[in-house]
């Protein structure tokens, strides 16, 4: 996104607690078990994924299940509304020991999450959205990230091919393309380690946004990689109003879908396509939308713009997000906010 941010605390904190207090463990011993992991192809897998949605990042659910704003019944939701595929944005920094591991109480909400998810036939990539903890550090990141992922992949190594991991949102600040680079490599061989073949999720440095493309430098010899990218721009238009940007937290009334705004949406997509085809990789767009600050017709002109020019170029794409901000579901009605809806997956 190339912006200053200072979000995830102070979006987690101003949650509203959930209205309702279903239960979130599906009734599994009365499912049959999921099919064991099967070798899939980076492009075979990139070909089921389609349209996705972000899910869970600022949920109290990862502390209290009993606060949960998500339901096991949102999956079934969002199949039934046209998606394919959820990125659960996790942050599973906050859930170690000083040794690293990780907390068995979060793991056994993730289980649950993830068993749902599989269950009700939704691919699901487990999003390590610990970027803001890794953007000065470093030292302490690589060593953190490496310990998260080998718990992660070990745990989740014989589920079915349509679970799929991200190795970190967003990477930025002193993970520099350069410094990215290598590391991405580093977790990679942790995950290898346990899942050799399992389709790997891996984004650029600089926010992972489409101009940083052409400093990011994957293992040429590792084809199970899918490559991800976010898209917000323009930001002025995207983030108005978003206080978490400093840039464009005081703008408001920039609308967006002029026939210049849309033929520069094609030319970036152009580019990224361009970029997929010479390194041979898919491309999945794994966030883009617009603030609500924004007026709703130019939200919806961008976001059904964005996802049908994703589509047209080949890219699967997974919209920011269900719930907490950006909203595509209103949990207050527990219903979908209809206009994002039908932008998204016009039915
Ligand atoms: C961040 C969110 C932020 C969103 C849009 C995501 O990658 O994790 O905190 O709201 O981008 O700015």
């Amino acid at each position: 996104m190339g912006f200053t941010r200072a979000r995830n605390a102070v979006l987690a904190a101003g949650m509203i607690v959930g209205l309702s207090s279903c239960q979130t463990n599906p009734p599994q011993e009365a499912l049959k078990p999921l099919p064991p992991f099967a070798a899939i192809s980076a492009d075979d897998q990139h070909a089921t994924m389609h349209r996705g949605m972000n899910i869970l990042g600022a949920d109290p659910i990862w502390r209290d299940p009993a606060g949960a704003r998500f339901h096991p019944e949102h999956f079934g939701r969002l199949r039934d509304a046209g998606f394919d595929t959820v990125r659960i944005n996790l942050h599973a920094f906050a859930h170690t020991d000083a040794s690293g591991a990780i907390d068995p109480a979060w793991f056994a909400t993730l289980d649950r999450l993830l068993n749902t998810a599989l269950y009700d036939g939704l691919t699901v990539i487990l999003d390590e959205h610990d970027d803001i903890p890794c953007e000065r550090d470093i030292a302490a990141c690589g060593p953190r990230l490496q310990t998260v992922w080998d718990q992660l992949a070990r745990r989740y190594k014989d589920y079915p091919n349509r679970l799929v991991f991200e190795m970190l949102n967003e990477p930025h600040g002193k993970l520099t393309a350069d410094v990215w680079n290598a590391m991405l490599r580093q977790i990679l061989a942790v995950i290898r380690a346990s899942n050799p073949e399992r389709n790997v999720i891996i984004g650029p440095s600089g926010w992972t946004s489409i101009d940083q493309l052409a400093t990011f430098d994957l293992p040429e010899d590792d084809r199970h990689i899918i490559a991800t990218v976010h898209y917000y721009w323009p930001m002025r238009f995207t983030h108005q109003g978003a206080f978490w940007v400093q840039e464009t937290a005081n703008l408001s009334g920039v609308t967006w879908g002029s026939d210049a705004e849309i033929a520069n949406l094609n030319k970036d997509f152009d580019g990224v396509k361009a970029w997929g085809d010479a390194h041979h990789r898919p491309i999945f767009l794994g966030e883009f939308g617009a603030y609500e600050k924004g007026d709703m017709n130019s939200r919806v002109r961008y976001i059904s713009a964005v996802a049908r020019a994703a589509e047209a170029h080949g890219f699967s794409w997974a919209y920011w997000q269900f719930d907490s901000d950006f909203i595509a579901y209103d949990m207050s009605r527990d219903d979908w906010v209809g206009p994002i809806r039908r932008a998204l997956a016009p039915q």
